[in-house]
């Protein structure tokens, strides 16, 4: 099975891409992930991105597409996947469509997580993500269970640099601008499964499980 995840920033994706692995035994690729770990072991592709990511732009398609090309090359893509941030722009999604034809494994479906502006900015100024295991938490939504400390593995937690109120609002609008009309793109190949995801963690994870169910049994 092989989903794309879409959806604002805070939308959830992350949150239930982790939750939908562990359950279907694929892996959940996240391209802000990846290029996070770039950037932090300073290679030629993190210096690239840096500057992009910490203005809330996005990183040209060439770097991305290669990127992860190079990573559905890898051995426990091949029985699926989960994309997490991928594509972000038409060039994107076409890349990936030939990519996937070539190899004849289209996609399943795209799951499209809907939220208003303002839970995304509630959500993404209120986060802390886990720099080891990358699980988020938010410091009221779902606090972790002792003070700036993962549950899971006691590292401290960290703000990203792209979490202020300026810039949550610059990302709004370039999604606005280049993701949006992914959603068109989708609709047309039939592939495109809109998820409400404005309410509580388990409750989207509900409703994404009922959006694919069909595909997913
Ligand atoms: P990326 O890391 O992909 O950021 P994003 O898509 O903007 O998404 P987020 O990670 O901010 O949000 P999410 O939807 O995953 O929400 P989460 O589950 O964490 O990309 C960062 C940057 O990298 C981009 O700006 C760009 O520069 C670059 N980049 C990446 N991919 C690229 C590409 N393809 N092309 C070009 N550039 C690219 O949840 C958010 C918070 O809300 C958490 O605290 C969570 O605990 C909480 N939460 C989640 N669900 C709920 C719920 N139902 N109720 C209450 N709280 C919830």
């Amino acid at each position: 099975m092989r989903f794309v995840f879409l959806g604002l920033p805070g939308a959830g994706k992350g949150t239930q891409a982790r939750i939908l692995s562990e359950r279907l035994g694929i892996p959940a690729i996240s391209t802000g992930d990846i290029l996070r770990e770039h950037v932090q072991a300073g290679t030629r592709l993190g210096v690239e991105a840096r500057t992009s990511m910490d203005r809330g732009e996005y990183v040209p398609d060439r770097l991305v597409v290669r990127m992860v090309e190079e990573r559905l090359r890898e051995p426990d893509a091949g029985k699926g996947f989960i994309l997490d941030g991928f594509p972000r722009t038409v060039p994107q999604a076409q890349a990936l469509e030939d990519a996937l034809a070539e190899l004849g494994t289209p996609l399943t479906a795209v799951v499209k997580f809907a939220i208003s502006d303002r839970t995304a900015i509630l959500r993404i100024t209120g986060r802390y993500t886990c720099p080891v295991c990358k699980r988020t938490y938010h410091k009221e939504l779902s606090p972790p269970e002792t003070d700036l400390q993962c549950d899971f593995d006691a590292t401290p937690l960290e703000k990203r640099s792209d979490e202020d109120e300026l810039t949550v609002k610059r990302r709004l609008a370039i999604y606005r601008q280049q993701t949006e009309p992914l959603e068109l793109f989708y609709w047309e190949r039939g592939l495109l499964r809109e998820v409400e995801a404005e309410g509580p963690k388990q409750e989207v994870t509900r409703a994404m499980l009922a959006a694919i169910e069909d595909v997913s049994a």
